[in-house]
């Protein structure tokens, strides 16, 4: 699994991709927590983490009254949270079933969202306005094979002076087997150009299978991600790495505030995520 590689038209990598995303969504609706964003004021602990590393870099230092375009918004938590801050949201997806189950969200926590069903690489023309912050976290660019095209959507949608966030595994991470009994390289940290392919009928979060079990996935070494950003003219305020991961990448990993990390003998041998500030000047 993630072993065999292989070179795919997008379109027919995108429509696998979009079939098992598609499934999961029922899947993720029972294992996600949703029903903590019944308590008021309750926010995603993805979105607390996000904001405490992000805010502090917008000029008004809040999100609060920001438009915001929430990139590859899944079922919605992180979209609602970020409207529970006070954000004027819009969430893109390509997926149709966690676009509904994300508007259904919304309706129910009484909150005010925008939805738009796109690639991400074309979310540029899908979408209506600029944006004070583009926000992507958690799950990302791993499936996108072109990381240029995906820095012009991200900078065509931002205004001048706004701002982007992404936060997501560590392609250091990535490269790593989550089944091995140590920490042992197995996959490729630098892009080959080609897609990984994955048959996998179970997801990261909750219990059940997936009918469309097959992705197409791609490694993107942190200097190509920081690259197709300064290629799309945008200017980098920071990068971090961090120590510990909302979901639970290896059976290995240990429950942690805030997530799951390596054991802590191993908690400073690799990182497992990356966060990027960036500005359109
Ligand atoms: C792991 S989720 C990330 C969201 C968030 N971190 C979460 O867990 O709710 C990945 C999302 O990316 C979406 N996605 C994958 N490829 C996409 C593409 N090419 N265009 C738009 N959305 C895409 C999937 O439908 C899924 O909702």
């Amino acid at each position: 699994m993630g072993d065999e590689r292989m070179v795919i038209e997008w379109d027919a990598a995108r429509a696998s991709n979009r079939e098992n995303w598609e499934d999961r969504v029922p899947l993720h609706e029972k294992a996600y927590g949703i029903e903590e964003l019944d308590e008021p004021d309750q926010l995603s602990s993805v979105v607390r983490t996000d904001l405490e590393a992000l805010e502090p870099f917008l000029p008004g230092g809040v999100v609060a009254g920001l438009d915001v375009c929430h990139l590859q918004c899944h079922i919605g938590t992180d979209t609602a949270s970020l409207a529970r801050a006070g954000a004027r949201v819009t969430g893109v997806d390509f997926s149709a079933a966690a676009l509904a189950s994300a508007a259904g969200l919304a309706k129910r926590l009484g909150l005010d969202a925008t939805w738009v069903e796109t690639d991400v690489l074309d979310a540029r023309a899908a979408v209506d306005g600029d944006f004070d912050l583009v926000y992507t976290s958690i799950g990302t660019i791993n499936w996108l094979p072109d990381l240029d095209r995906w820095a012009a959507q991200v900078a065509g949608l931002l205004r001048p002076g706004g701002t982007l966030y992404i936060r997501d595994g560590h392609p250091v991470l990535y490269a790593l087997d989550e089944h091995a009994d140590g920490l042992r390289l197995r996959y490729p940290y630098f892009t080959t150009g080609q897609a990984q392919v994955w048959d996998e009928e179970s997801t990261y979060a909750g219990e059940g299978t997936v009918a469309h079990a097959r992705t197409y996935q791609w490694a993107h070494p942190l200097s190509d991600i920081i690259n197709s950003l300064l290629g799309a003219d945008l200017r980098i305020l920071r990068v971090d790495e961090g120590t510990t991961l909302p979901w639970k990448f290896s059976p290995r990993m240990v429950e942690v505030p805030g997530g799951f990390a390596w054991p802590e003998s191993e908690r400073d041998l690799v990182p497992c995520t990356y966060t990027i500030v960036a500005r359109k000047p």
